[in-house]
């Protein structure tokens, strides 16, 4: 619409786990414009998942090059850039040279599964959880770290001289947008530190005995700071000049993005891999049944606000699995297309347990399986149980958000990417036996950290201003019969079952 035309925009650079973009919001927080790259996946052996850093900063450059150039702006035209990125994915860089020492660990990355299984020896995979609020697992930065250290010859000895930056995304795209090797500035903000397993949930700074446990030099760290601040200025580029003024991992940044302020308010996204959130207000809340605690984003200097996080590793990477590596569709979208074709699974359940099972069981030692296979069965089905593995995990997130809170679920608020695909999203409120919700804006994880950064720098006045553009665009509401859920129900967990124990 034409006030598109007047500005001034906030721009927000989301550095994702399949891909770079940059989207130009408005005042109403609308999309102006949209520019995006994919990355190379890197897989050098099973189970390991790499990302080449040097082309993720090239490819961050050119989509802001790109959003800039669509919305027919400069600079002037953009008070604050705001920060989001994939999560717990780790790097390690020279800061005199600014070459990466090795290629970024992902998050979905599963190498430090016996570093993880001896860091718990004795005491158990829960050993940091008090302090960090996270179980021993391959998934957080702070194993990766040690990884490099103990794997990349002469780096620990670099690192203790002070030569060599450890970041998660945030760090590097923020090091290298306010001057790289010529005065970046090297900071993380609290949601992304709080993925390390190295900060202290409450105390908001590194936890020193953890440091000396997983034997990581403190030269290494990145400064913590809040979510919403300006860090520094962006040298060079197409925003040269522009305040970089948030900072949010990107599952706290939908949280944000979808205005989920108050306490018992959640969101999940449906993406690589699925996160719900649930804001649980200014204290963090241990989790019995298999969540995570984890800091929600901090504006300024004001109280932190924490949440509960159901993690599902694997969702859209598995419809891209069945793509890429399976050739069952061409595009992501057919697999909408195909699972349409079948009533239902005809029996097959499939849990991608390609990176073990996150949330609620936590074992690094599962592995995928598809179950109940027999002559019957045809791709159809597969892309149904593709589809359904979704749904169910969904599901297992919603129980233990239901166990620790008490608060029984009544509406899920989704977004990303596979929220377009409608079998999935009637599928979701079928196996949760409640109304699923999708925003107008949909891209929250940028519209999140747009807001965050235009909070920074005054753009907006406050949260209250950001909650009156939140518009519903979609909702389903269930269909299915209570006895079917449950049958279904049963099947899936006992497929889940059969991953377990996989790697000894
Ligand atoms: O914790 C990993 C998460 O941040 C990745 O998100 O959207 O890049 O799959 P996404």
């Amino acid at each position: 619409t034409d006030s598109h035309g007047h500005g001034p925009f906030i721009a927000a650079i989301d550095q994702g786990t399949t891909s770079s973009r940059c989207i130009v919001f408005d005042r109403d927080g609308r999309i102006v414009s949209v520019d995006q790259k994919e990355h190379e996946q890197i897989f050098p052996k099973p189970g390991w998942v790499e990302h080449d850093a040097a082309e993720i900063w090239r490819n961050v450059q050119e989509v802001v090059a790109g959003a800039v150039e669509k919305a027919g702006i400069t600079a002037a035209d953009v008070k604050a850039i705001g920060i989001t990125n994939q999560r717990e994915t780790t790097l390690m860089w020279d800061k005199n040279t600014g070459e990466p020492v090795h290629n970024a660990i992902v998050w979905q990355d599963t190498r430090t599964d016996g570093l993880c299984k001896e860091l718990g020896r004795n005491v158990g995979q829960d050993r940091f959880r008090r302090e960090t609020g996270l179980p021993l697992a391959s998934y957080f930065s702070g194993p990766k770290v040690r990884w490099l250290l103990d794997n990349v010859e002469g780096l620990r000895e670099r690192a203790e001289r002070g030569d060599i930056l450890f970041g998660t995304m945030d760090s590097w795209v923020i090091w290298n947008l306010t001057g790289g090797v010529d005065g970046g500035v090297h900071v993380t903000d609290v949601t992304n530190a709080s993925r390390t397993m190295l900060m202290n949930l409450r105390s908001l700074a590194w936890d020193e005995r953890i440091l000396s446990s997983m034997e990581i030099p403190a030269a290494v760290l990145p400064e913590i700071r809040s979510s919403a601040e300006v860090y520094g200025t962006a040298k060079g580029g197409a925003l040269a000049g522009v305040p970089v003024a948030s900072a949010l991992g990107d599952q706290q940044a939908a949280l944000f993005g979808q205005t989920c302020f108050d306490q018992g308010e959640a969101k999940s996204t449906y993406g690589t891999g699925t996160f719900m959130l649930m804001n649980t207000g200014d204290e963090p809340v241990q989790s019995y049944n298999g969540l995570l605690t984890t800091v929600g984003y901090r504006i300024g200097d004001q109280k932190p606000v924490y949440a509960l996080e159901g993690s599902i590793a694997v969702t859209g990477s598995l419809v891209q699995w069945m793509r890429d590596q399976m050739g069952l569709i061409k595009s992501a979208a057919e697999i909408e297309t195909l699972a349409s074709s079948v009533e239902d699974n005809g029996g097959a359940y499939f849990v991608p347990a390609f990176s073990g099972l996150f949330a609620p069981y936590w074992r690094s030692d599962a592995r995928g399986v598809i179950a109940g296979l027999t002559r019957y069965v045809t791709k159809a089905h597969i892309a149904r149980a593709v589809l359904e593995a979704t749904a169910w995990q969904t599901r297992e997130i919603t129980d233990a958000m239901t166990k620790d809170s008490g608060v029984e679920l009544t509406a899920l608020k989704v977004d990303g990417g596979m929220t377009s695909n409608n079998l999935l999203m009637q599928t979701l409120s079928d196996f949760l036996d409640a109304p699923v919700v999708r925003p107008m804006v949909a891209e929250t994880t940028c519209l999140g950290a747009a807001y965050a950064a235009g909070l920074a720098v005054g753009f907006w006045p406050d949260t209250d201003a950001l909650r009156a553009n939140w518009r519903r665009a979609a909702e389903w509401t269930p269909r299915m019969d209570a006895d079917t859920r449950d049958r279904e129900y049963k099947s899936w967990l006992k497929a889940v079952e059969r991953t377990m124990g996989w790697i000894e």
